[in-house]
């Protein structure tokens, strides 16, 4: 009866995605296909995440495959599968990857319309403890069949038509946006399918959780360090908000979408432009923030206004609840 229903009525990304498609009539389910791609990467992923602990406490073959090569650092394993699973799709025609130097253009025989930017290993310094880590994509289209350029993956974020990360923690969770708000969903692991979990997220209006690395603090501008201060210690007599920070962006961004607040990577006298990368960190998880009803700013501007000139470029970033944001935004406007 009803309520056993969704228990046969499973819907799964791919069936959620070809919904969401099949509103555009001229879609041929090319995005459908790249996507199905990116979930079998984020597969892989999880499941060898979930063994890396393993290989190092007890020495599995994994430490050195059986030809005695070093085994490969998870985020190259990982971005060597998630590029063979992209140029397979048949899908792309331009690739960007933290872990590559260089952008890669896809052979013309394997050419598709879209360009993926990714992080295939975010957090990766916190591998080794088990802290929960991710992958982090965005996905743009290519204006018309010309010769593909690095100008057509240089472009604003707000020009992205998709984006979502994979968390791999406790459960494995797949957030993603194809512009039309923020779905969640949960691989399961008996059936190999990632099901609708978290329909339509919208995160809080305003939050009681600032996330940021105090240990930055001596080298941060004044508008940072003031709304740090005004977390810390309100004037208007309101409590003060709690500090978390994971140190895996994927993880601290999925805590705030989901219970609200703000996360913080500000320009520091060190980095002037921050730590995190344009394309393939900041532009994915603003959108998801503003496809959730919050925002993300840099300092400057609206993060998704932004036009990257460099493939590897960096950007302060503010992201989070609407109001926590505008906070942020008032303090750095009164800075001029
Ligand atoms: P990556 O592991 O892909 O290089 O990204 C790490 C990033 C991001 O995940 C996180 O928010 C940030 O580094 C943490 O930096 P700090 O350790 O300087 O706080
Ligand atoms: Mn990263
Ligand atoms: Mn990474
Ligand atoms: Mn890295």
């Amino acid at each position: 009866h009803a309520a056993d229903a969704h228990r046969t009525d499973l819907m799964t990304i791919t069936r959620f995605v070809l919904n969401e498609q099949s509103k555009y009539p001229e879609s041929r389910g090319d995005f459908t296909i790249l996507l199905n791609h990116i979930v079998l990467g984020c597969k892989f992923v999880c499941s060898a995440v979930n063994k890396a602990g393993l290989a190092k406490l007890i020495g599995l073959a994994g430490e050195t495959n059986v030809q005695g090569e070093e085994q490969k650092k998870l985020d190259v394993l990982s971005n060597e599968v998630f590029v063979k699973a992209l140029v397979s799709s048949g899908r792309t025609c331009i690739l960007i990857s933290e872990e590559d130097e260089e952008a890669t253009f896809v052979d013309p025989s394997k050419r598709g319309r879209y360009c993926v930017v990714f992080d295939p290993l975010d957090g990766s310094s916190n591998i080794d403890c088990g802290v929960s880590i991710g992958t982090i994509f965005g996905i743009y289209m290519i204006k018309d069949n010309h010769e593909p350029t690095l100008d057509d993956v240089l472009q604003p974020g707000k020009q992205m038509l998709a984006a979502g990360y994979c968390m791999y923690g406790s459960s494995c969770t797949l957030v993603l946006s194809t512009g039309e708000g923020v779905n969640g969903f949960t691989l399961d692991p008996s059936l190999g399918e990632f099901i609708l979990t978290h329909p339509d997220i919208k995160i809080p209006k305003k939050g009681k959780i600032y996330s940021v690395n105090e240990g930055n603090a001596k080298n941060w501008d004044g508008p940072t360090a003031k709304y740090v201060e005004k977390c810390k210690f309100p004037k208007d007599g309101s409590s003060s908000k709690s500090l978390r920070y994971i140190g895996s962006m994927v993880a601290d961004v999925h805590r705030t979408l989901l219970y609200g607040g703000i996360f913080l990577y500000p320009a520091d006298k060190k980095s002037p432009s921050g730590k995190l990368r344009v394309l393939y960190e900041v532009f994915p998880m603003s959108f998801l923030m503003e496809q959730a009803g919050g925002q993300a700013f840099t300092g400057k501007q609206r993060a998704l206004d932004l036009v990257p000139t460099k493939i590897h470029e960096r950007s302060p970033i503010f992201l989070g609840s609407f109001d926590d944001v505008e906070d942020i935004k008032a303090l750095y406007a009164a800075e001029g």
